[in-house]
């Protein structure tokens, strides 16, 4: 049985539908970064994020429960400041948005309890934001033409996957890693080089100075299909690496950079291509916080040119973990019928890319 506050909520979502400048109001807190977000429609009107990656960098990677208690102490803040340059008070809001899932439990909890209580406390609805989905929805922020059916490959520090998206929220899963994902084999190549976390801009710069000279593995060479795998690509530069120390022969990290990012980026550019030109479509567009990666970028741009394709991609600032691209998918969520969240909602470590939303 829905409760007054929650049929409410949905009779206010039947009449959003259809208006082009909804506010929203979203926050995202599933990693290291505590977001918030204000947006009109497509139009981004504020976006604030505090990252903690000073903080963890001395660990070599999240600590989640240091992760959860940053969030705490940031997310009324965080929140105070998006409206503030949006030029908004909270009564303008007129819908709620929060990702309940995937990431790291604890921290996902800050930003679903919050939310929850902000949403409750105007009476307004609370949609539940599929973290992946968000990353794809950036897209619409930087091209806000943007229309479906075109193929998407994301790439974060938890998920790599090629996907078919033939409607703002019909979205099919078509390959996905096998494994490590992308963000991650970066993070640990990194590692392994002495580099600092997060690992893939400290590739990028280091590759910059190198050549693709060392051997490595194309996992899944053969395969035709468009999963990836990146657990052996990294298990083969950590080889590589140990067997030159252990020998105490001299090698040029830059060159082991170099290898590995044209390796791991080269995998899933082919298989997005392949994805294209299998299902016959014109548009590819790359999200997740490996998208900015700028090989990344290079690689898609050049096999547009030779196929004929359109590549889109977001900026380097929308690519990383952020709130406004929740807000976007918040909006795609209201576009096509969503629900608003149940007052049950809870965070969810685990979530596949074909969940739509929460149940
Ligand atoms: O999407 P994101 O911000 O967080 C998750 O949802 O996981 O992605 C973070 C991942 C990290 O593994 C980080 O090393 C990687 O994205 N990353 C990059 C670059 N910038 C961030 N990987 C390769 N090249 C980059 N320039
Ligand atoms: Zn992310």
């Amino acid at each position: 049985m829905l409760t007054d506050y929650e049929k409410s909520c949905n009779e206010q979502l039947e009449k959003l539908r259809d208006k082009e400048d909804v506010v929203i109001l979203a926050i995202e807190s599933s990693c290291d970064e505590t977001a918030c977000a204000v947006t009109r429609g497509r139009e981004v009107l504020s976006s604030v994020v505090a990252s903690q990656i000073e903080i963890h960098k001395r660990y070599g990677g999240v600590v989640p429960e240091i992760a959860s208690r940053n969030h705490v102490m940031a997310v009324s803040e965080i929140t105070s400041q998006a409206l503030g340059q949006a030029g908004l008070q909270a009564k303008d809001v007129d819908c709620v948005a929060v990702t309940y899932g995937a990431g790291l439990l604890g921290a996902l909890l800050v930003g679903v309890s919050f939310a929850k209580a902000f949403a409750y406390a105007l009476g307004k609805p609370l949609m539940a934001v599929n973290h992946i989905r968000g990353h794809i929805a950036a897209n619409y922020i930087a091209k806000p033409d943007l229309e479906p059916p075109y193929i998407c490959l994301i790439a974060s520090g938890g998920h790599t996957a090629v996907v078919k998206v033939s409607g703002l929220e019909d979205i099919t899963l078509l390959g996905s890693t096998q494994d490590d994902a992308c963000g991650e084999a970066f993070d640990k190549v990194a590692r392994v080089l002495g580099l600092e976390y997060p690992g893939g801009p400290e590739i990028q710069r280091l590759a910059r100075e190198g050549k693709p000279s060392v051997h490595l593995p194309t996992p899944l060479k053969d395969s035709g299909g468009y999963d990836f795998s990146y657990s052996g690509l990294k298990t083969a530069v950590i080889n590589y690496v140990h067997s030159k120390e252990q020998r105490g022969e001299e090698y040029s990290k830059a060159d082991v950079a170099c290898s590995f990012q044209e390796k791991a980026v080269g995998i899933m550019t082919d298989a997005a291509v392949r994805a294209a030109l299998d299902n016959n479509l014109k548009t590819i567009v790359i999200a997740g916080g490996v998208a900015s990666n700028e090989r990344l970028r290079e690689m898609m741009r050049l096999k547009a040119e030779k196929y004929g394709f359109n590549v889109c991609y977001p900026p380097v600032r929308l690519c990383t973990d952020n709130a406004a691209m929740i807000a976007e998918e918040a909006f795609n969520l209201i576009k096509t019928g969503a629900e608003a969240a149940p007052a049950t909602l809870d965070a969810s470590a685990t979530v596949k890319i074909t969940d739509v939303t929460a149940v």
